[in-house]
């Protein structure tokens, strides 16, 4: 029913390709994340799915019926914009009964209809506002509702809570968790922010430059990284990426060389690669890098370490609260090196090595894509 498929789009604006070999599938009922930064055709993917725009090449299909001809008004999909888009002279109850009054549906229904939405979105104290009397969370609220009533196969959402401070952003983050849960609607959810992919998504497309890099769980993201720009994408702070180069089973960068496991990376070609350590996966404690303290940043729960290594190389490490760091301070780096990743070189270089646990021998190509 709500499965949406794009296969090998594309999407070309005058000289410019906004999208490319872009092949997506979503089961029904699921929660995916479309995450990338500004300008990596994000919108125009979910546009497309709406209807409101149309691939240059490719299909896309909801419901197992390839909807490219298809008007957005016989897709059942609603979709839920960050500006809200409210009528501002009309009630809550009027926006929200609006796409039914559009399709003929007769006024105890609509209001029927109406209640529940309002009631599932705790709106029904607000029924009789204008949208300005509403504060930006109850705006959002009400674009759901509207959705919501519509009762589509397919929501489709674009940065739904980009207009809201953090604070109720992440309040709206949850109840959206929550309302997926409840109605067990396929969810398409447009976001540049890493954190509300990793949370709400069941999978996630990260996309750049108007392709897919990888499409997982959050969790294989974060730790299977497929290349080098899906591994500095996402985590805060960001996966420290050291330029060096493969030589006798180590890492070497700036004078020092980082022993490599040999189940994982002794297949990988000597020569130039790039050095993936996530900040927890670096600890100021007895080991192979030396290195100076340049910043220490105390959140109250954890530090986070700015450590520079010869040759001027700057780590990310996070480090326990309360522990007594103080900059211009000399220490040595012991690294998780079962967590340790490795990629070909250029901005999105692919993966290298095997994965932890070692099963699946999964050796990239040197290059990939968009490779520089
Ligand atoms: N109608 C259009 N005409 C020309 N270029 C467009 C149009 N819509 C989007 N683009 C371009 O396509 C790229 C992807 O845009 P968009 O999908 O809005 O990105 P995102 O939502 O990920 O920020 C951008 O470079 C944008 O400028
Ligand atoms: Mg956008």
């Amino acid at each position: 029913m709500g499965q949406v498929t794009l296969t090998d789009v594309r999407k070309v604006f005058g000289a410019f390709t906004a999208l490319e070999g872009l092949n997506i599938d979503i089961a029904e009922g699921e929660f995916v994340a479309l995450l990338g930064p500004s300008g990596c055709g994000k919108s125009t993917t979910l546009r497309m799915l709406a209807g409101l725009d149309f691939p240059t090449a490719g299909t896309i299909s909801i419901g197992g019926r390839v909807v490219n001809d298809v008007p957005p008004g016989k897709r059942d999909i609603a979709m839920v914009f960050q500006s809200y888009a409210l009528y501002p002279h009309m009630t809550v109850a009027e926006n929200i009964a609006y796409p039914l009054k559009k399709r003929g549906m007769p006024k105890a229904e609509r209001t029927a209809a109406v209640q529940k939405a309002a009631a599932t979105l705790q709106l029904e104290p607000l029924l009789d506002r204008k949208p300005r009397q509403l504060s930006g969370g109850q705006q959002q609220r009400v674009a759901l509702g509207r959705a919501l009533v519509r009762e589509p196969k397919v929501f489709l959402l674009d940065e739904p809570l980009s207009n809201l401070d953090a604070k109720l952003r992440s309040y709206m983050r949850a109840e959206l968790i929550e309302l997926h849960r409840r109605i067990g609607k396929t969810m398409v959810y447009v976001t540049h922010d890493q954190l509300e992919a990793m949370t709400m998504a069941d999978r996630i497309a990260v996309m750049h430059g108007g392709r897919l890099q990888q499409f997982d769980t959050p969790a294989a993201v974060y730790d299977r990284p497929a290349n080098r720009f899906v591994a500095g994408f996402i985590g805060t702070p960001s996966m420290n990426l050291v330029e060096g180069a493969v030589r006798d089973g180590t890492f070497v960068f700036a004078g020092q060389a980082l022993p490599l496991p040999k189940d994982r990376f002794g297949d990988v070609p000597e020569g130039p690669a790039v050095l993936g350590l996530r900040p927890e996966d670096i600890r100021l404690e007895q080991g192979p890098l030396q290195g100076t303290l340049r910043l220490v940043e105390n959140s109250g729960h954890e530090q986070i370490v700015t450590v520079e290594v010869p040759g001027g190389t700057r780590l990310l490490v996070r480090a326990e609260a309360g522990r007594p760091l103080s900059m211009g301070q000399s220490a040595t780096l012991a690294v998780e090196t079962a967590r340790l990743h490795l990629f070909a070189p250029g901005e999105t270089g692919a993966r290298l090595g095997r994965d932890p646990g070692g099963a699946v021998v999964e050796m990239a190509p040197r290059q990939s894509g968009g490779a520089s």
